[in-house]
């Protein structure tokens, strides 16, 4: 096991407060009220994540993670000498392990996470269950222009990019990050997790769990807002709310204000109309066709699309399309 941390240019994951106040100011000052979703994760959003992974109605945690473990072994097809297995993200080493344990001709493992913190825990944690792989954490924000350090920026790879959190994007995101992921050099294959279209009662219940996991999930943004920025939500006066946009196939999570009211935020008064909206998450749904367009617009052959017995997350191996 050999641990190599590299950064890109961010020091550490911890946001200056100043980004997190400027981003939820000029969110909850907009027509549309909305908080961008990479504010959920603190450390109670990031527990409640975990909890929600667990709980009967989501589905796409399990059903991905049954998916990897069936098909895993036949990646090995795209692991030649000196292989990298490159992860966007590192909180999902279930799923790494299930990529892992049938790739044992890989040569190293590269989680790249904005979060210093994450990436540590995650990377100690493979370093020492795979004695015979190289771990070499790298923080960076995939969302923008990754650099490699040298050994890495030219070893061939395979880009893991599970958990669907592509569907976070708009579509026109999705399509930038595939855009980029093409220019990376060496790469052998992309191996990426969607959720897929399903009948809304499905997705709702997903996002609207019987135990009000994802309802606390949702609120926590408040609580964080509340203590953060020294902001007087009243928790008992707003609700969770998931609906289904059938228009851009996605699942939206939003606030919903049971009352007209006031809120004090950062010197500043934020009303909200009964029945007003907070928009906090988006959660984009493809059918394997809208995939394997977007892939092939942005220069990817679409070689599988695994899927569960019923059709309800894809698996999809990419490959780079020199044609
Ligand atoms: C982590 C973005 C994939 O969209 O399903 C789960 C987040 N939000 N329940 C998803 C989430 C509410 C999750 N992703």
């Amino acid at each position: 096991m050999t641990m190599t941390p590299s950064s890109t240019g961010f020091e550490s994951g911890i946001h200056s407060n100043t980004e997190f106040a400027q981003s939820i100011l000029a969110g909850l000052t907009a027509p549309q009220k909305r908080i961008d979703s990479k504010w959920l994760y603190d450390v109670v959003g990031s527990q409640l994540f975990d909890t929600i992974t667990q709980l009967d109605e989501y589905y796409p945690t399990r059903t991905e993670l049954g998916i990897l473990r069936r098909h895993a072994a036949s990646l090995a097809e795209y692991v030649t000498d000196g292989t990298a297995l490159v992860e966007l993200g590192s909180g999902s080493s279930t799923k790494t392990r299930a990529l892992l344990n049938a790739l044992t001709g890989l040569k190293s493992y590269v989680p790249i996470d904005i979060s210093q913190e994450h990436l540590q825990d995650a990377a100690c944690h493979v370093a020492a269950e795979y004695d015979w792989l190289e771990v070499h954490p790298v923080v960076a924000d995939f969302t923008a222009e990754i650099v490699l350090p040298p050994p890495l920026a030219n070893a061939p790879k395979i880009l893991f990019f599970p958990g669907s959190t592509i569907g976070n994007f708009e579509i026109e995101g999705a399509a930038q990050l595939l855009r980029r992921m093409r220019r990376m050099s060496g790469v052998t294959a992309f191996v990426i997790g969607v959720d897929l279209v399903k009948d809304t009662d499905t997705l709702v219940r997903a996002y609207d769990d019987t135990k009000g996991v994802t309802a606390a999930f949702n609120l926590n943004l408040l609580t964080r807002i509340n203590r953060e920025l020294g902001a007087d939500f009243d928790l008992e006066r707003f609700r969770h709310e998931a609906r289904w946009n059938s228009r851009e196939n996605r699942i939206e999570m939003h606030l919903v204000s049971t009352s007209a009211q006031d809120v004090q935020l950062l010197g500043q008064t934020i009303h909200f109309a009964a029945g007003e909206t907070v928009h906090t998450e988006n959660s984009h749904k493809y059918t394997p066709g809208q995939l394997e367009g977007i892939a092939g617009q942005e220069g990817w052959l679409v070689r599988q699309i695994w899927t569960d017995a019923d059709n309800l997350f894809g698996v999809a191996v990419l490959t780079p399309d020199s044609g």
